[in-house]
């Protein structure tokens, strides 16, 4: 018996329902596709899934506006079939966690239409009603000067009752008061809906997002989203000083939405709701080590987003990223790290640099699987999948990037200007379909059927699962292994992060300790052969990485070659005070 959850083992695989595996044929991925793919999820050796949204929606954001928190989305199958994907993975020792949205429902969830009916409706202070100011030209205007993260005003008029309500989101994602108890009961009633089931956690949502201010007061930033937004498309990518302020700015704009400390009561609230089934987790979609509590009252796990986030990885960057991050946690959390997700640019697309990408792609993996902290990975990025923008406007499913596009255009961009813009930021690029063949659409759809997003055309040069399970030298091979030597290793999984070399520019050196065991992890990011001297490390017991080599090689001139891994077992030197006198 390991000391250690299940969940800080484990090693993450996200799947975005509508994109991983179509099995009906219709163009959008669906459960019995799903299921369909467990044993190559077996195979390639993950131990837990995050589900992105599969609830009914209306999928005006592809499923994160929720209008049925007990349902399945009918184009992707029944709750019979849910089940049988959630047995299907537990029977192969896969675990399962679902994505629950707390901040807000879809505007066509029946809470929300009952809400809406009428000022006296029962429902109506589940949302967040407001009467609107008027201007002093009598004009209406809404209860303050908030917008929404997603463009716009974050109120919405209802002339229905001549009331504005608050979305953080897009309008059709009114958020729910979560200061009222019956939304509290319904929602933790959902979670227990599917704990009951058998699932082992959830992802939550936009967690910061959940209070807000509750006098409603303005916000002091002299910019609005649109010029932060502008400014960022034009600040270089390397002026960090510059990106900082910007996102200063962000934060003052919504300092009085975003990250009120009662949240935390109410993650508290749902921990005691989950602690009711042995084994399950909760991690938020946040980067505020906040949501740790006490390390063991709130939530199990939160992301490290700036390693997401960097324009680079590079060693001084993740060194200084894990002392800032691990040194802040409280005792007893855990860390979590990710890449890529529904949100954010492909692992490939993101840190490649157009000439050494695949051995980028191979170094971003080792660090993600070797670095303290539970690894999430992102469904496409074993076999290199790259970011898809969309060709024309009629492709694009992601509203916020519409909705981008329509605040361009009335900012004067011009049509041309606009599409430019929406392109670049368009979600729609990393949530395109699963490429599991070297056929039409990839072969997640037949021929004749336009899939829901299109695919990448690079499916037939070799990015896609079928032909690279059956390559020894390629991506998803490299996967497969590092999940292997990632699960032969304890040190590898719980050990404590110790890095070495501290100031080199090129090769990220650290060690994983764990009291049985020590795990020597070199990763070289340059195009450079370095030769290392770390013999006052210890000695080489088994080299994981890279497999065939000898074991009695010299830490203390370790060459390491461009773009090389090196992952190896050693037996530690004692120092001093340690050797028997
Ligand atoms: C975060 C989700 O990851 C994103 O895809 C979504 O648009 C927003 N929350 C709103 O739910
Ligand atoms: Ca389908």
């Amino acid at each position: 018996m390991s000391d250690y959850a299940w969940w800080q083992e484990a090693v993450f695989y996200q799947i975005y329902p509508r994109s991983f595996a179509d099995g009906n044929g219709d163009g959008i991925g669906d459960f019995e596709g799903m299921i369909g793919a467990l044993d190559y999820l077996q195979d390639l050796g993950i131990d837990a899934v995050w589900l992105s949204p599969h609830y009914p929606s209306p999928q005006v954001d592809c499923g994160y506006d929720v209008s049925d928190y007990t349902g399945v989305a009918p184009e992707y199958g029944t709750l019979g079939d849910f089940k049988a994907f959630l047995a299907g993975a537990h029977a192969r020792g896969i675990r399962v966690i679902l994505d629950m949205v707390l901040n807000h429902t879809s505007d066509q969830h029946p809470w929300f239409l009952a809400s809406r009916s009428s000022r006296d409706n029962p429902f109506r202070n589940w949302y967040v009603w407001r009467d609107g100011r008027i201007g002093p030209h009598g004009e209406r205007l809404p209860p303050n000067n908030w917008e929404a993260a997603f463009t716009g005003s974050a109120w919405e008029y209802d002339p229905v009752t001549d009331q504005y309500y608050y979305h953080y989101f897009l309008k059709e994602q009114p958020d729910l008061n979560w200061r009222n108890p019956q939304v509290r009961q319904a929602m933790w009633d959902a979670v227990r809906f599917w704990l009951d089931l058998g699932v082992d956690g959830f992802r939550l949502d936009a967690v910061g997002t959940i209070f807000e201010d509750p006098d409603f007061r303005d916000h002091e930033s002299e910019m609005g989203l649109a010029e932060i937004w502008q400014a960022m498309a034009v600040a270089p990518p390397g002026d960090v000083v510059a990106r900082e302020a910007l996102q200063e700015c962000w934060r003052k704009l919504f300092a009085r939405q975003v990250d009120l400390p009662e949240v935390h009561d109410l993650m508290k609230e749902l921990r005691c709701v989950v602690d009711e089934y042995p084994d399950c987790m909760l991690v938020g979609e946040s980067d505020d080590i906040a949501f740790y509590g006490n390390g063991s009252d709130e939530l199990h796990l939160v992301f490290n987003f700036p390693l997401m986030r960097t324009e680079r990885l590079t060693p001084p960057f993740v060194r200084a990223n894990q002392a800032e991050r691990l040194g802040a946690l409280p005792p007893g959390a855990w860390p979590c790290n990710t890449l890529g997700n529904h949100d954010s640019p492909r692992v490939w697309s993101h840190f490649g640099d157009g000439v050494h990408d695949r051995e980028l792609a191979q170094l971003s993996l080792a660090l993600i699987l070797t670095l303290k902290g539970t690894p999430f990975l992102y469904y496409g990025e074993e076999i290199g999948m790259e970011n898809r923008p969309p060709d024309d406007l009629s492709q694009f499913r992601d509203t916020l990037a519409l909705r981008i596009y329509d605040l361009a255009v009335e900012r004067g961009l011009g049509d041309a200007g606009a599409f430019h813009i929406a392109r670049q930021m368009t979600r729609d690029s990393y949530r395109t379909p699963m490429q599991w063949r070297n056929a039409p659409n990839a072969g997640f759809c037949p021929a004749e059927i336009a899939p829901w997003l299109p695919v990448h055309s690079n499916y037939a040069r070799g990015v896609n699962v079928e032909d690279q399970m059956g390559d020894a030298g390629s991506l998803w091979r490299f996967y497969q292994e590092m999940l292997r030597l990632r699960k032969q290793c304890r040190a590898l999984r719980t050990g404590e992060y110790e890095p070495l070399l501290p100031d080199h520019e090129d090769c990220l050196v650290f060690l994983r300790t764990a009291p049985s065991e020590q795990c020597l992890v070199v990763l070289n990011f340059s195009d450079q052969t370095h030769v290392l001297q770390l013999d006052s490390v210890g000695t080489v017991q088994r080299v994981l990485y890279p497999s065939g080599l000898h074991t009695s090689h010299d830490l203390g001139a370790l060459e390491v070659a461009p773009f090389g891994i090196y992952i190896a077992q050693v037996a530690r030197n004692c120092s001093d005070e340690e050797r028997p006198k």
